[in-house]
């Protein structure tokens, strides 16, 4: 499966299965059927309330822990310094991990609680807790903040990317500074039909004899942009991961890049109050 190299050079697989909103009983069939079909990246988060079924249905797999690439995340409430390190514990007690693969900030929460909720991240880092550390839900400046302030760059940024939001210039920004992006909602979430109905999808999906939410996640990984579909469907969890027999043409590329209209789903990143 296809990898990309964090800016630790710890690798991660550019697809993963997103698991919000996957009710507990769900996210563990769900996981069941993603590593039996080939995924080996799962995403949770400690308010998605699925950790600990998503670490029943690892142990039950049987897939070699150090094959798998696990992302948890500390919610907002629990930010600030030792608010975050119980969180962690919580988390891997529930997962039933010794550590995770990438522990990721939820939400930007201000500049302070950034900094020290960020300065916990760094510590489990050291000691060997998460084997790579990032945020979601960071723009540029709250990025570039943390970047004049923090030992320990981020490895990732995971924010609401798809073909209606493109984010090229926070990509650039990410690029620049050896972030990696990671796209949350690649199928437009709750809008998908959206995604599903739009034209010039539809169009170059037939031309390759491809569905939609397939040309909707090989378009980021040519970006090489990571990549979280959810569902809790066997037969779209199998295809959803069905996207490495295929390139799409640059004329493609361009095309789907004019359906941009920079148009938000979830909450502005500097206007959350929860
Ligand atoms: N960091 C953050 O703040 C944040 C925010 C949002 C999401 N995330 C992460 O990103 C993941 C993905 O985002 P998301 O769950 O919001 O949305 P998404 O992956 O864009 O879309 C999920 C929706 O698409 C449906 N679907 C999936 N594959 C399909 C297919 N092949 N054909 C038709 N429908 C399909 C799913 O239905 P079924 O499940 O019923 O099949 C579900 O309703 C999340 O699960 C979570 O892990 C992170």
């Amino acid at each position: 499966m296809n990898k990309i190299k964090l800016n630790n050079n710890y690798e991660m697989p550019i697809i993963g299965l997103g698991t919000w909103r996957s009710k507990p009983e769900d996210a563990y069939k769900a996981v069941l059927v993603a590593l039996e079909k080939g995924y080996r990246h799962i995403d949770t988060a400690a308010v998605y309330g699925n950790e600990e079924m998503i670490g029943k249905a690892i142990f039950d797999s049987q897939v070699k822990r150090e094959d798998l690439f696990i992302t948890t995340k500390v919610w907002n409430t629990d930010q600030g310094y030792e608010n975050t390190l119980k969180a962690f514990s919580e988390s891997i007690k529930k997962l039933g991990v010794d550590y995770v693969d990438l522990y990721l900030i939820h939400w930007f929460k201000g500049y302070e609680n950034s900094l020290s909720t960020y300065k916990a991240l760094e510590d489990l880092y050291r000691q060997g807790k998460v084997k790579a550390i990032g945020v979601c839900n960071y723009n540029v400046h709250h990025l570039q903040h943390l970047l004049d302030n923090v030992e320990i760059k981020p490895m990732v940024n995971q924010v609401e990317t798809h073909v209606t939001l493109q984010n090229h210039f926070l990509h650039d920004f990410c690029k620049a500074n050896n972030i990696q992006l990671e796209a949350y909602a690649p199928l437009m979430s709750r809008k998908i039909d959206e995604l599903l109905t739009n034209e010039t999808l539809n169009e170059i999906a037939n031309k390759y004899n491809k569905t939609v939410p397939q040309i909707a996640i090989r378009w980021l990984i040519e970006r090489g942009i990571v990549v979280i579909p959810k569902s809790v469907t066997p037969e779209r969890i199998e295809s959803n991961f069905d996207v490495f027999d295929f390139t799409l043409s640059k004329e493609d590329m361009d095309k789907i890049r004019k359906i941009n209209t920079g148009r938000k789903l979830f909450p502005e990143m500097d206007n959350i109050d929860f």
